[in-house]
C-alpha cells in the first residue's frame, strides 16, 4: 500500500468532481479527502468543508488527516474574476500561498496547482503558442495564474518545494458543469443541443480556442504528480494541448449526430477575453519530459460527450 494521502481543495468544481473520483479509483477511497467551501457534498468518500484562505483550518485538516499531497483547484475563473477582480486576485493568490507555505514547512510533500492558457495575452503568438514566449495576460485570472506560476517556480528553486502544474485549456466533460470560464460554451452547447436543439453562443463563430476532454485533463493531472521529481524540468507550468476549434466547428460536429441542431451567435464581454487567448498550444515539453499524450480530439470527444449525456439523461 502506498502512503499517499491526498487532499483535493475545490473538489466540487468542474475538475475537482472528476479528479476526486479518479484519485479514489487509483489510491483507494480512504486515501482521498475532498474539500470545498460548501457545507456538504455527495462524494463516496470523506468530505470536509474548507476555505483555502483559512491557513489554520487548512493546516489542521492536513495534519489531522495525515495528508501528503494537495491538489489545490480552488479559484475564480476568467469570466467570474472579471466581475469581482479584487476577490479573484485574493482567492487565487492567497489559496496558492497557503498551500505552498505548508509544503515549504514540510507539512506536505507534493502540490498540484493548475495554471491556464489564460496566462497568455494579445502579444503572445496565437497559433501553436510555445511553452516559453511573451506572457502579458490582460485578465485578473490570467494575471493571478501567471504570478502563481512564477511563485511555484520560486518556491521550488529556493526551498525545494515539489510543486507541479499544467496550463489547462478549456475543459469539456459530461459529469460536471464549468463555473465562470470563457470556454464554458463548449460544455453548454452539448446540454442545449440535447435539450433544445439549438444554442446561442456567447462567442463569435470563428473564435478558435485550445480545448481538452476532461478525461485527458485528469490523466495529465494525475500523471504529472506520479513522475519522479527530477523528470519535471519546468516548475512554473507546462503547456498541454489536445484540440483547437471554434464554435462553428464544434456545432458542425454536433450536427453530424443531431442534424436539426442550430447555433446562433450573441457575443458578450467574454469575447474580448477569448480574443486575447491563443487559438492553439504547443506542448512539446510536456510530451518530452513526462510523456504527456491526449486520447481525444474534436471528433471522438463530441461522440463520447453526446453518448454519455444521453445515457445520463435516460437514467437520471
Ligand atoms: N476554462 C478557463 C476559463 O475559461 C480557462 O482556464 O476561464
Amino acid at each position: 500500500m502506498s502512503d499517499t494521502r491526498i487532499l483535493v481543495i475545490g473538489a466540487c468544481g468542474q475538475v475537482g468532481t472528476e479528479l476526486v473520483e479518479n484519485l479514489a479509483l487509483r489510491f483507494g477511497n480512504d486515501a482521498v479527502i475532498a474539500s470545498d467551501i460548501r457545507d456538504e457534498a455527495s462524494f463516496d468518500l470523506a468530505y470536509i468543508k474548507l476555505d483555502v484562505m483559512d491557513r489554520e483550518a487548512v493546516k489542521n485538516a492536513i495534519v489531522k488527516h495525515k495528508i501528503t499531497e494537495v491538489y489545490n483547484l480552488a479559484a475564480l475563473l476568467s469570466a467570474t474574476a472579471e466581475k469581482n477582480p479584487e476577490f479573484g486576485w485574493k482567492l487565487n493568490m492567497e489559496g496558492l500561498f497557503s498551500i505552498l507555505d505548508l509544503a515549504k514547512e514540510g507539512v506536505i510533500k507534493k502540490v498540484f496547482w493548475p495554471s491556464s492558457i489564460a496566462v497568455f495575452g494579445p502579444t503572445t503568438p496565437r497559433i501553436d503558442t510555445p511553452q516559453f514566449t511573451i506572457i502579458e495576460p490582460t485578465t485578473v485570472y490570467g494575471i493571478s495564474k501567471f504570478a502563481g506560476e512564477r511563485w511555484c517556480e520560486y518556491y521550488h528553486k529556493r526551498w525545494g518545494v515539489d510543486v507541479r502544474s499544467v496550463r489547462y485549456p478549456g475543459l469539456i466533460g459530461y459529469k460536471s458543469l464549468p463555473g465562470g470560464g470563457t470556454t464554458d460554451y463548449a460544455v453548454d452547447i452539448f446540454h442545449q443541443a440535447l435539450k433544445e436543439g439549438s444554442y446561442e453562443c456567447f462567442l463569435k463563430e470563428n473564435t478558435a480556442l485550445p480545448m481538452m476532454y476532461m478525461s485527458d485533463a485528469i490523466k495529465a493531472t494525475i500523471d504529472i504528480m506520479q513522475v519522479p521529481a527530477e523528470e519535471i524540468k519546468i516548475r512554473s507550468s507546462y503547456n498541454i494541448s489536445a484540440m483547437s476549434f471554434d464554435p462553428a466547428q464544434i456545432a458542425n460536429e454536433i450536427k453530424k449526430h443531431i442534424p436539426e441542431f442550430s447555433i446562433s451567435y450573441n457575443p458578450d464581454f467574454r469575447q474580448a477575453i477569448a480574443d486575447n487567448w491563443p487559438a492553439s498550444i504547443n506542448d512539446n515539453e510536456a510530451r518530452k519530459d513526462w510523456n504527456w499524450s491526449n486520447a481525444f480530439t474534436l471528433e471522438n470527444m463530441v461522440t463520447d460527450m453526446l453518448e454519455n449525456l444521453k445515457e445520463r439523461n435516460l437514467v437520471g
